[in-house]
Order: C-alpha cells, then structure tokens, then sequence
C-alpha cells in the first residue's frame, strides 16, 4: 500500500507544519533539502508530504489522493467539501476582516456597495447575513489594490499582522471570523485505513491542545 499522504499548504502555513512534525518526532529533512521536488518522503515513516496550494489541498484530500491536508480554515469556509476536519492546530492564526479605504464610512449612503474579495463566498455569506446587496468582484490576490485604484468600496480579505492594511491606506471597518490552520482528512481514508491515521491525529490533537 502506499504512503500515507499528507498534503501541505506551501507558504505560510508550510513551515509551521513541518515544525510541529518534526517536534512530534518526525523526520523531515527531505523537506528541508526540497529543491523544486512537491512529494518527499518522512524518514522513516511509512508517510509521504505533498506540498500544495491551499485550495488544492482540499481538493487532494477531498479526492482520496491524498489523505490528510493542513489548510486554514479560510480556505475550507470558501471552498466547503466533503472531508473531516479533524483538528484546529492553533497556528496560522488570522482573521478575515471587512476592510475599508482609512476615512471612509462603509455604512453611509444607499448606493450598492462594491466588495473585491479572493473569498467570494465568505463575502457573500457574510452580507447575506446581514440583509444587505452588495456587488462582489473577484481578485485573485492582492486585493488591496482594489479599493486604492477604485474598483471596490471596500475589501474582505485574512489579516494577520494588519501591515499590509496599513500600508496601504486601509483599515478594518469589521472583523469577521477567526481563522487557523486545521489538519483535514479524506473519509474513506480514515476508514480504510484507521491503524495509521487514528494514532497520528491523536498525536496531532494532543500537540494542538499542549499549544493553545
Ligand atoms: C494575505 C492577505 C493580505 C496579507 C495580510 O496575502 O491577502 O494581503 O496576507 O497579512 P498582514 O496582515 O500580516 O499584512 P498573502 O500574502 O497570503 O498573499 P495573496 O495576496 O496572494 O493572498
């Protein structure tokens, strides 16, 4: 049978990942000497880490081909899927946030509003909740751009540090929801194969619990 797969999100969430495997024990040197491979083996463990981009990451999982993926959840809240997600592992932590041009009064007058967003579907769960028509384009990153070249009225977007925000001459008008890094796992994996997967989400559950 093949390895165990764990798919990673690339980036930010990568390297945290990889701490947190290697102080549960696990070697990850192939991951430290990578190159520009994206599937690299666990030193002695039957279990392989596919490097991936955040939606892919579900979309591996949610697919069987890989059976376990670290994605944030903001990921999971604007893609959905039919998968487990198993465990909040306390970092990659964030939030979404409504965020407008400094100065600015989101709420003022009555004409639509335009939001530009990567999360189109947080964004619109997060007006319909409150009742309001809003228009949302879609970009695809750095979305900043969008309010200070005059395309939206506001964005929604994760803020960690808020730098970028403030760099760029705007500030949050809401929070939304937190966000962190959650460990998710393909349905028939865990079934199919509950030896493997079931001790190493408890070892990944009581590392989450050690560091909240
Ligand atoms: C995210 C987000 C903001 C930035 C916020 O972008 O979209 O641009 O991080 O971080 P801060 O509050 O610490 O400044 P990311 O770097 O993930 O890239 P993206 O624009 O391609 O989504």
């Amino acid at each position: 049978m093949r390895p165990i797969r764990l798919a990673l999100t690339k980036g930010r969430l990568e390297d945290k990942t990889v701490e947190m495997l290697e102080r549960l024990g696990y070697d990850c040197a192939p991951v430290h000497a990578k190159g520009r491979r994206l599937v690299l083996p666990v030193v002695g463990a039957n279990m392989e880490i596919v490097l991936a981009k955040a939606a892919d990451v579900v979309t591996y999982v949610e697919n069987g081909v890989c059976d376990l993926g670290v994605v944030g959840k903001d990921t999971i809240m604007e893609m959905g899927g039919t998968f487990y997600e198993v465990a909040d592992l306390g970092f990659g932590l964030c939030k979404f946030a409504l965020a407008v041009p400094v100065g600015t009064d989101f709420y003022a007058g009555y004409h639509t509003r335009c939001i530009a967003s990567k999360y189109v579907n947080v964004t619109r769960a997060f007006f319909e909740k409150k009742n309001m028509d809003v228009k949302i384009v879609k970009i695809e990153g750095s979305v900043e751009l969008a309010p200070i070249l005059g395309l939206s009225d506001a964005i929604v977007d994760i803020v960690e540090t808020g730098v970028t925000l403030r760099e760029n001459g705007l500030t949050i008008a809401e929070d939304i929801c937190d966000v962190s890094a959650r460990l998710i796992v393909n349905i028939a994996s865990l079934k199919m194969r509950k030896k493997e997967i079931e001790p190493f989400i408890s070892e990944i559950e009581a590392f989450a619990d050690r560091n909240r």
